[in-house]
């Protein structure tokens, strides 16, 4: 471990701004502190787990609780969900929400960006583990942008004979002050699946205010992607979140409430006042096809 660290650090590490250590459990993580923001990934996942622009408080919830376990997916951050959303269509033994989340990326860049952001780029490519689950050829892309604003890009090529079939999802949890004291502005009029409700299509009328456990899918929101018009109002931070996205035209609310965070090992009990997850999404009917040698970015900008 220490090695891999000292190696990494000797190939990618920016002074002053980017740099590898060991982190929970010995997992390899990303520290990235400039001007700007600071921000901290692992490498298993490419999972953010900090995102906090100078003299503001963390935008990202993390679980206090969070199981910092090798093949084990983190609870809080930007979970990187592919190449499918939710439970594998056919197969229930498979990992929910893909591997990407539970796999190490591999580090193919770092730079100093002129406008003081710092970029990190990571890599996965198909393995006998990956084939094993999926059985397709693949390279993914992760771009992580850190400034006033957290930019997340994940590219996925199709580097196989035959056209793959991908879902995923940025799965976002932000921090709150108090569930009882937000809204979710932007998905006014759109349609979603209510996951607790038999999948039943239901259509939103007014902003989202979470009273209870919410699992939802909204569909056809790729209207809401471009201005940040998707956006937490935090009455009592006394501040709003926007996400703005691109490649992704479904969105995911989700807020286990009560009963499901006490059933949660990794989730405090009363952590779900303090979090809500909007998920950039490629759910349900807004899969993507991929010919051979296509690619597909699905990202998200996140900033106060
Ligand atoms: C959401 C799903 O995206 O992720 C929920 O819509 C799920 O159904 C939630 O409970 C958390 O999933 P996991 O696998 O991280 O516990």
């Amino acid at each position: 471990m220490a090695h891999q660290i000292e190696a990494l650090n000797a190939q990618f590490a920016l002074p002053e701004q980017l740099w590898f250590q060991t982190g929970e459990n010995g997992l390899p993580k990303v520290q990235i502190d400039n001007k700007l923001a600071s921000a901290e990934i692992y490498l298993q996942g490419g999972h953010i787990t900090a995102f906090q622009p100078r003299g503001n408080k963390p935008v990202l919830w993390m679980s206090p609780l969070a199981q910092f376990q090798r093949n084990k997916a983190i609870r809080g951050g930007v979970p990187i969900i592919w190449p499918w959303f939710g439970p594998h269509a056919i197969d229930k033994h498979k990992p929910q929400h893909g591997f990407a989340r539970t796999t190490e990326w591999q580090v193919n860049a770092t730079k100093a960006l002129p406008d003081s952001s710092t970029q990190l780029q990571l890599q996965m490519q198909d393995t006998p583990a990956t084939q094993a689950l999926w059985p397709h050829a693949f390279e993914l892309n992760l771009s992580i942008t850190v400034g006033t604003e957290l930019k997340i890009e994940l590219t996925s090529r199709n580097t196989g004979e035959q056209t793959i079939t991908i879902g995923g999802a940025l799965h976002s949890y932000f921090a709150v002050g108090d569930i009882g004291q937000i809204h979710i502005d932007g998905l006014l009029g759109h349609n979603y699946i209510d996951q607790l409700d038999s999948n039943r299509i239901k259509r939103q009328h007014e902003a989202i205010h979470i009273r209870q456990e919410v699992d939802r899918i909204y569909f056809d929101t790729e209207d809401t992607c471009t201005e940040g018009i998707c956006a937490i109002f935090d009455a009592k931070l006394l501040r709003q979140i926007y996400i703005k996205r691109t490649g992704s035209r479904s969105t995911v609310i989700w807020n286990p409430w009560e009963k499901k965070a006490k059933a949660m090992a990794d989730f405090p009990d009363n952590g779900y006042r303090q979090m809500v997850c909007i998920e950039t999404a490629n759910a349900v009917d807004d899969v993507r096809h991929l010919a051979p040698g296509e690619t597909h970015t699905l990202s998200q900008i996140i900033g106060l």
